[in-house]
């Protein structure tokens, strides 16, 4: 039976590799935990120590390679070994990005974006169904990080991730310092986009690290590049404070990928993330008793 977490806003942290061995054998008081099938499939030692732990956590199962937007089709074959993965972990949440990884076989390292017309929502609701059906459970898209737009989109991000929840019955992953991000680098008020989400949709939120650069060139200014190697910029936790407001609790994963820092930063973290959401419930509360 699948755990779910202790508190609709509990945060979680995610499982790594560099973590396993040490979340085996001390347990620590972590509200839930995120997966990466993709880390488990060929790894029968680390998927031991998972089975094992999973006996213990809510799991959230996040994939980074069943590739819904890609034109050529779901990898069956990928999509049937995270079925059999979740199968057996019973996570409380399964999801996947608002993006395409693989062409024709080969793997790719980066999440690669979609242009937002009637063709995309097409294929990528046809392929959130196919996810849906094999899986036998609601399948959560997750709001890219944006560096560039395409011109020959004919809706906006929120338009088209509305589309695609009224079109599949699928939910949202809000990444709300993907929000962050994409409203920087493309010039749009990430406030206005929380706003405009369908809040009932969404099932989890991301908060991740994510370093600003200088572009090169005359005239150029700065981008923000998504890395999930620092702690919460201020201006994603201000974000996140207004979700909260805007959509309601609910579980949120501290995203941390690359220059991976120990438990317990990451722990601390999941600990601000639950304060802020503590503060901002409680205002609604005082607003409630003294309306
Ligand atoms: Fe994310």
């Amino acid at each position: 039976m699948s755990r779910t977490p202790h508190a609709l806003a509990a945060a979680g942290i995610g499982l790594r590799l560099q973590h396993i061995a040490e979340v085996a054998a001390t347990r620590p008081r972590a509200a839930w935990l995120e997966i990466h099938p993709e880390n488990f499939l060929a790894n029968p030692h680390a998927r031991e120590l998972l089975e094992d732990i999973a006996s213990d956590y809510p799991i959230s199962v996040h994939s980074v390679g069943v590739s819904n937007g890609r034109a050529d089709g779901v990898d069956c074959g990928h999509l049937a070994r995270v079925k059999e993965l979740v199968d057996r972990i019973d996570p409380f949440l399964v999801s996947g990005h608002l993006a395409w990884s693989t062409h024709e076989g080969e793997y790719l390292n980066d999440l690669l974006p979609l242009p937002y017309d009637r063709e995309s929502l097409e294929t990528l609701a046809a392929h959130v169904d196919e996810v849906q059906q094999t899986l036998g459970r609601l399948y959560h898209v997750e709001n890219p990080s944006n560096y560039l737009g395409f011109t020959g989109s004919t809706m906006t991000e929120v338009e088209f991730l509305t589309e695609l929840v009224a079109r599949t019955g699928c939910r949202l992953l809000c990444d709300v310092s993907n929000v962050h991000v994409s409203g920087f680098n493309l010039g749009y008020d990430p406030y206005a986009y929380i706003d405009g989400l369908p809040a009932e949709a969404i099932g989890e939120m991301h908060l991740g690290g994510f370093v600003v650069e200088d572009e090169d060139g005359p005239g150029a200014g700065q981008v923000i590049i998504d890395t999930h190697s620092r702690p919460i910029d201020a201006a994603a936790w201000d974000l996140y404070a207004h979700a909260l407001r805007r959509i309601g609790p609910r579980p949120t994963l501290i995203e941390w990928d690359n220059e991976i820092p120990t438990l317990a930063t990451l722990m601390a973290e999941a600990g601000r993330a639950e304060r802020v959401a503590a503060e901002v419930l409680g205002e609604g509360q005082r607003r409630a008793a003294a309306g």
